[in-house]
């Protein structure tokens, strides 16, 4: 059994990987994606029984994980998984299809109408990139004119940013829930707590983490959003609204240094064995 492990950058959560693989016993071999080239026209397959993808980068991952699939080593995630976790919009149409309650969103391709989308969500949004991770850019517009300096911010940034995708601000306790989930199962869940000024939750902006018991109605929610997308591993993003759950993110490629400690679960060695699981045969 061979596990690749598809990285540009060795953080604390590619290398417990590492060591978890070689815990149990498996050849395992770290691949920096950023050294060298690859010949995409040749049969050769170099990535052993299954690949874990582990960019930062999201476009180098997901185009890399289309040329180790395509050389027939299963990877985790598939090229179509990253297709749709890396887009919001695409996610959450996915997940509205499947019936989980997710917060109310409106999308426009213009300023004008991304103001219209502002108004008609009361005056009050939070406005996101349709791809990104860690908070970045994601801002809460409060306010007529704030609103559309952001806006109008936008039209000079690349076209993506143009994708002007505005949800309601979810009326939530100042935390959010970050579930884990590794194929059918929900490992391991957190809270993350919005730091001292900001009201975003992402600990790559200071969040702070602290265990979440799984309930059985977190538990199944984690698991429909994940089923909503494929088989795969991913950090599910869940607000505690007035309403109950509602799910505003499906992330598939995630990171666990603070929720390991917080959590007790060994989150690194429950990858590598799900890894194993999906190997080919
Ligand atoms: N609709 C919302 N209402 C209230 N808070 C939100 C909303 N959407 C996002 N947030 C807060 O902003 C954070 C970042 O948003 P998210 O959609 O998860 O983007 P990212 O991919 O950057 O993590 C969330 O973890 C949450 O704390
Ligand atoms: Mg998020």
């Amino acid at each position: 059994m061979k596990l690749t492990v598809l990285y540009d950058m060795l953080r604390w959560e590619e290398k417990a990987i590492i060591e978890e693989a070689k815990a149990i016993g498996i050849e395992v071999v770290p691949f920096n994606i950023k050294s060298g080239f690859f010949d995409i026209t040749s049969q050769e397959n170099s990535y052993g029984d299954v690949a874990l993808e582990r960019a930062t980068s999201y476009y180098k991952g997901l185009h890399m994980s289309a040329i180790v699939e395509a050389s027939g080593t299963p990877v985790i995630n598939s090229r179509e998984v990253l297709e749709i976790t890396g887009n919001k919009l695409f996610t959450l149409l996915r997940l509205k299809s499947a019936g989980i309650a997710v917060p109310k969103t409106y999308v426009s391709f213009d300023p004008d109408s991304a103001m219209s989308a502002f108004r008609a969500l009361g005056g009050k949004a939070v406005i996101k990139p349709v791809t990104g991770s860690w908070g970045r850019l994601v801002g809460l517009l409060e306010g007529e004119y704030s609103a559309k300096a952001v806006i109008e911010d936008r039209a000079y940034m690349d076209p993506i940013y143009q994708i002007y995708y505005l949800q309601e601000y979810v009326n939530r306790p100042p935390r959010d829930i970050r579930a884990f989930v590794v194929g059918n199962d929900v490992i391991a869940a957190i809270y993350r707590y919005q730091p001292e000024g900001d009201w975003r939750t992402n600990t790559a902006l200071g969040g702070r983490a602290e265990n979440c018991v799984v309930n059985e109605e977190l538990r199944e929610t984690a698991i429909k959003a994940a089923e909503a997308i494929g088989e795969g591993i991913y950090g599910v993003d869940i607000m505690e609204s007035d309403d109950g759950y509602l799910v505003h993110e499906v992330n598939g490629t995630v990171e666990f240094k603070h929720s390991v400690s917080v959590t007790g679960v060994n989150i690194p060695r429950k990858i590598v064995e799900y890894a194993i699981r999906r190997a080919k045969r």
